[in-house]
C-alpha cells in the first residue's frame, strides 16, 4: 500500500478541525511576496491577537479622554486590570483564581517567589535544578544563593541526563530528589524545557518534593498555553512565567505567578511587600501596617503595566473560547503529523532530540542537525527566505512548533516540505 498522500492528509485534517477558525483572530507575519509566512515560532514569541490592537488602542483612547479618572471609569477600569486575567488565567494553569497572579517578568516573578520561599537553613538549604536550566534560572538560583552567603558551587545543584542520553529520566529525578532528602530546600523546575522541549511529569516531580519537605518552584515559560497544567491538584507550591510565548502577550508582555492556596496563612513565608499587595479595599488609606491581599495578589508591588497587560486580555480571550483541553488535543495531533511528516525520511541528516512520546512533549520539536555547525546554521538560514520562521539554539538546533491556534496542518504539510528540501539542498 501506498504511503498517505500529505496534501490529502492535512486537508483532511483541517477540514474538521473545530478550532481552524481561531486562525483568523490572530496576525500572520507576511513575507516580502506579501504572503502570510509559516509560523512556527510561538514557543519564542506568539502572534499579535488582532484584538490586541483594539484593546491597546481603547486604553490610549481612555487615557486621553480621563486622564487620571481611567483608574475608575476606563471601560477595563486600570485599578481592577489584573483581577480581569485572574479568571482565565487559572483556567490555564489548573489553578484557583485567587492563586494566580498577572505580574512583573518572569525572572522578576522567580526572584520574588524565592525571596519568599527559601528560607536556608541547617541543614536544608540545597536547591535543585536541571543542569540544561535556561540561564536566566541559573542567574537566580546563584545570585539567590550569594544573597544568603552561600557558596553556590555547593549548595547548587545540578541534575544531568544519564551519559549518553541528553533527556532526563523522570525516575533519576525522583531519585535524585530522594538521595538529597532534608539538605534540600528548594527545587526550581521547567514544565517543558526550552531547549529540547521535554515536557516533565510534574505531579510526580510535586509528589516527590513533598515527600522530603522541599518546595517546588516551576518556571512554566514554555509550558503555559502550551500543555495542561494542573497546578492546584498536583500541590505544586509556586510557579512563575513569561506571557509572550504561546499565550501572545506581546513582546515584554507582563508576566505571572501561582501560589497555592495552602500557602495563604503560612507564616514562614517572607514575601518582599509593595502598596499593589495589600488588600485592596483599603489600599488607598495608605496604612502603615501591610494588610495582605488575597491569595496570590498579595505577591505584587506596583500597580500593573495597562499597555503591556491589554494584548494579554486580547489573546486570553482567545484562549477561553478555545479551551485549553482542545488546544492540546490539537496541538498533538498537529506536532505528531510534523514529526510523521519530517522522521524517518531525514534520520540520516537529523536527530530529534524531543521525546517521541507526545505526553512528554508539547508544540515544540527540536531538531539537532548532524555535521558541522556552519553546516547547520546555513540549513536554518535557508528557511526564513522559503517562508518558515523558526528559530535556533546554538551550537546546532532548530527549533519549531506549531501553535495550535494558528497554525493550520497545512501549513505544518508546507513547513515539513520546506524543511526537508532546505536538508537536502545545503550540503
Ligand atoms: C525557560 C525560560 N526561563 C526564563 C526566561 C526569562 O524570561 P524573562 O526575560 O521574561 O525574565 C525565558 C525567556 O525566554 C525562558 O524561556
Amino acid at each position: 500500500m501506498s504511503a498517505p498522500d500529505p496534501r490529502n492528509q492535512a486537508a483532511r485534517l483541517d477540514a474538521v478541525d473545530s478550532l481552524g477558525a481561531f486562525r483568523d483572530a490572530f496576525a500572520l507575519p507576511r513575507g516580502p511576496d506579501g504572503q502570510p509566512l509559516i509560523y512556527l515560532c510561538g514557543h519564542s514569541l506568539g502572534l499579535a491577537p488582532r484584538d490586541a490592537r483594539k484593546i491597546v488602542i481603547g486604553e490610549l483612547d481612555d487615557w486621553e479622554l480621563l486622564g487620571v479618572l481611567g483608574h475608575e471609569q476606563a471601560r477595563h477600569p486600570w485599578i481592577g486590570y489584573a483581577e480581569m486575567l485572574q479568571q482565565d488565567l487559572a483556567e490555564l494553569c489548573g489553578a484557583e483564581p485567587a492563586e494566580v497572579v498577572a505580574m512583573n517578568s518572569l525572572t522578576v516573578n522567580l526572584h520574588l517567589l524565592l525571596a519568599g520561599f527559601y528560607h536556608p537553613g541547617t541543614p536544608r538549604r540545597r536547591i535543585l535544578l536541571e543542569a540544561g536550566a535556561f540561564s536566566s534560572d541559573r542567574h537566580v538560583i546563584t545570585s539567590q544563593l550569594r544573597w544568603h552567603g552561600l557558596d553556590p558551587a555547593a549548595e547548587m545543584i545540578e541534575l544531568t541526563p544519564r551519559p549518553g542520553d541528553h533527556l532526563l529520566r523522570i525516575e533519576d529525578i525522583e531519585a535524585r530528589i530522594a538521595t538529597e532528602g532534608e539538605s534540600l530546600a528548594l527545587i526550581l523546575w521547567p514544565g517543558v524545557q526550552y531547549r529540547t522541549g521535554q515536557c516533565f511529569d510534574l505531579a510526580r516531580i510535586a509528589a516527590a518534593a513533598r515527600r522530603v519537605g522541599a518546595v517546588l518552584c516551576l518556571d512554566l515559560a514554555h509550558a503555559i498555553g502550551n500543555v495542561l497544567l494542573d497546578l492546584h491538584g498536583w500541590a505544586v507550591d509556586c510557579a512563575a512565567w513569561c506571557s509572550y510565548k504561546y499565550l501572545n502577550g506581546g513582546p515584554g508582555a507582563i508576566g505571572g505567578a501561582f501560589v497555592h492556596r495552602r500557602h495563604q496563612d503560612n507564616t514562614r513565608l517572607t514575601p518582599l511587600l509593595g502598596w499593589w499587595g495589600h488588600e485592596p479595599d483599603s489600599r488607598f488609606q495608605m496604612p502603615s501596617e501591610h494588610l495582605p491581599a488575597e491569595g496570590a495578589m498579595r505577591w505584587q508591588l506596583s500597580n500593573p503595566p495597562i499597555l503591556s497587560t491589554a494584548p494579554l486580555l486580547a489573546s486570553l480571550r482567545e484562549f477561553h473560547r478555545a479551551g485549553m483541553q482542545r488546544l492540546r488535543a490539537k496541538s498533538i495531533q498537529l506536532t505528531d503529523f510534523l514529526e510523521s511528516l519530517l522522521l524517518p525520511s531525514l534520520d540520516q541528516y537529523l536527530q530529534l532530540l524531543t521525546p517521541h512520546r507526545s505526553e512528554e512533549r508539547g508544540a515544540q520539536l527540536s531538531l539537532r542537525l548532524f555535521g558541522p555547525r556552519d553546516h547547520a546554521r546555513r540549513v536554518y538560514e535557508s528557511l526564513l527566505p522559503r517562508g518558515v520562521v523558526a528559530d535556533w539554539r546554538e551550537p546546532h538546533i532548530i527549533r519549531i512548533a506549531p501553535a495550535p491556534m494558528y497554525t493550520s496542518f497545512d501549513d505544518v504539510r508546507r513547513a515539513a516540505e520546506i524543511i526537508a528540501a532546505a536538508v537536502l539542498e545545503t550540503r
